[in-house]
């Protein structure tokens, strides 16, 4: 693992190496050390071990991003961290999508799908203290082929949006220092809005498993907390982890 890069980006220290098993590990490893500089954004130009969510693998795919954000935050923030961190994906994704018309959409808790398939993916793991580690997979260039997910996966190449890591990573930062100002100015409820305004399936059926449990209702919102409420018809439901199965034939391969 070398360091090719220990500079600022915006004022995020940033540090670019070029190869990790994983940016997460890297950022749990190092955040005490990193804590005096607050805010850290860890990249790796190749990832070998990259860890998806529920004990998945994240493919390293060349030419894609992948990093970790190392978060100052308290661990009752991080239901809402977890929409932030996928809205600002979406509004990175849609200003760079300029006039190309794409369908962009959130998914419960924090995928972002462009033209039904998968485009990114965020794993968020907890450190020591108060330190939160948000770590986001985009693909950019590639897009891995996933026999048994219930989803396509793309890339921005395949949707026709040309860039490369360290250009999105920029515009992701400037995305997230202004929508966390927004939320401590003006609270989380404008966030959660607009996050449900581009809600995959919301007042649809949808089907929510965690582990063995499976529960089905409708989509009708998301609580303060950023929880997902689920309609069972005889009550509602908050569910804080678990994934999300829509029916819409749109979706599903
Ligand atoms: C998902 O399963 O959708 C979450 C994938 C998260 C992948 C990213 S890539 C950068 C960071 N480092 C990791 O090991 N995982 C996350």
């Amino acid at each position: 693992m070398l360091l090719l890069n220990d500079s600022f980006l915006l004022d995020w220290h940033w540090l670019d190496f070029d190869e990790l098993d994983s940016t997460n590990t890297s950022a749990l490893t190092y955040a005490q050390k990193l804590v005096p500089y607050q805010k850290t954004v860890i990249t790796a130009v190749k990832q070998t071990a990259g860890k998806g969510r529920r004990g998945h693998a994240w493919q390293g795919l060349d030419g894609n991003l992948f990093f970790s954000l190392v978060l100052n935050e308290k661990l009752e923030n991080l239901s809402k961290l977890v929409l932030l961190s996928s809205l600002v994906l979406f509004l990175t994704i849609k200003e760079l999508s300029g006039k190309l018309n794409l369908k962009l959409q959130l998914k419960w808790p924090n995928d972002v799908f462009v033209n039904n398939a998968k485009i990114s993916g965020i794993l968020f793991e907890k450190g020591e203290g108060d330190i939160l580690i948000a770590g986001i997979g985009v693909n950019i260039v590639h897009a891995p082929s996933l026999p048994e997910a219930a989803y396509d996966a793309t890339s921005l190449k395949n949707v026709g949006i040309l860039t490369d890591r360290v250009t999105f990573l920029k515009n992701y930062l400037e995305f997230w220092e202004k929508t966390r100002d927004t939320w401590f100015k003006n609270g989380f409820e404008p966030l959660k809005n607009l996050w449900l305004e581009n809600a995959m399936g919301l007042n649809e059926e949808v089907c929510v498993t965690d582990g063995n449990k499976m529960i089905k209702g409708i989509f009708s919102g998301v609580s303060d907390d950023g929880a997902l409420l689920l309609d069972t018809s005889h009550e509602i439901v908050k569910i804080y982890a678990g994934d999300v199965s829509f029916f819409s034939k749109d979706i599903v391969k």
